[in-house]
């Protein structure tokens, strides 16, 4: 009886059930009470009583083996694909979900192309920076209203305009600073990156927005050859019937400077929610860099001369693909991501 046993013990430990059918099998012959098992606990009856003992015991040890095993066997089933009886190969298949660039990085890679074909290189910097790398070296007197321009979210504050607090960059300017403090000119280089701004949400402004300023800096650079730069980038970027003007106005950083503002595209100069019904969009704010500037860096004003301009990637995308709701480019929406599939 123990050899039959011994043998049971083999075949359930090396049971294999393909299907529930194999399952329900295992389960009869070996767990039931009228299976094979359960007829070896009637003839237990008859043992000689001397042998009940250890005969019972490794009877014993089957039972709760088998009963083990149908579990194990159960969970292994339900873990299983299904088998290839149930596929049916006619199904057409299911289509690959390929994904594509987020409408700002398409801009973004634009932007960055046309400048690369006139010489301009791409540098990147710190989001949380110091204040001297965002405000003091950029010409920010300490408490002047200027700094109130661009409201900052400080990370740590050390005292009223020292140099040391940290704060979430309100502008890419930082790392023209950076460039110029670590590099001789000629510098010619475009800086794309996010920047923060403690505003309120609305269709046309953010808390975080992204940024590409330009820099260029070398001898007898003049106001001409920035607005030959920017007429030429109008024209890539918004298409030759876009037109371009050049509005004064005021930065700490650049004298003189200028808004740029291009005719809008959304409703083509009729009036929109985009253009606050003046025909214009402003795109960028520029100028020549300011000789404070430039001796903060430790580059002699005398000897070289820059421009500097910075535009948010945001509103040329906006007019690029007449969106008029700013917030839509960070919702996550794929019903609007979708749509920039196979745009270039
Ligand atoms: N840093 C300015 C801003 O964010 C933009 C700017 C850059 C203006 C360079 C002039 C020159 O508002």
């Amino acid at each position: 009886m123990e050899e039959r046993i011994q043998s049971l013990l083999n075949e359930v430990n090396g049971y294999a059930a393909g299907d529930k059918a194999a399952l329900e099998a295992f389960r009869l012959k070996y767990v039931s009470k009228k299976g094979a098992v359960g007829e070896l606990f009637e003839e237990l009856k008859q043992v000689p009583v001397e042998q009940k003992k250890t005969v019972g015991k490794v009877l014993n040890q089957l039972k709760q083996t088998a009963e083990a095993r149908l579990q194990e066997l159960t969970e292994l089933l339900e873990a299983s694909p299904v088998s290839s009886a149930e596929i049916d190969l006619s199904l057409p298949p299911i289509p690959n979900q390929t994904g594509n660039l987020h409408p700002l990085s398409l801009t973004r890679y634009r932007i960055i192309e046309i400048f690369e074909r006139l010489g301009f290189s791409v540098a990147d910097g710190p989001e949380i920076e110091d204040d001297f790398h965002n405000f003091s070296a950029l010409n920010f007197p300490e408490n002047h209203p200027a700094r109130e321009m661009q409201d900052t979210f400080f990370v740590e504050k050390k005292g009223a305009g020292s140099d040391q607090d940290m704060l979430l960059r309100t502008h890419t300017s930082n790392v023209q600073i950076r460039m110029m403090e670590n590099q001789k000119p000629p510098i010619r280089a475009i800086m794309p990156g996010r920047v923060y701004r403690n505003e309120a949400i609305s269709a046309r402004a953010h808390c975080f927005f992204h940024q590409v300023e330009g820099l260029y800096v070398d001898k007898n650079v003049g106001f001409a050859d920035l607005k030959q730069t920017i007429y030429h980038f109008a024209k890539e970027m918004y298409g030759k019937d876009s037109k371009i003007r050049f509005r004064p106005s005021y930065f700490p950083f650049t004298e003189p400077s200028a808004e740029i503002d291009v005719s809008c595209l959304i409703c083509k100069g009729v009036g929109c929610n985009v253009c606050k019904h003046t025909g214009w969009v402003e795109i960028a704010g520029s100028g020549m860099v300011h000789p404070n500037v430039l001796r903060k860096c430790n580059i002699d004003p005398e000897e070289y001369t820059g421009f500097a301009f910075g535009m948010g990637i945001e509103r040329v995308t906006m007019l690029r693909y007449q969106i008029n709701d700013l917030r839509l480019f960070s919702e996550n929406d794929v019903r609007f991501l979708r749509q920039f599939q196979n745009v270039v």
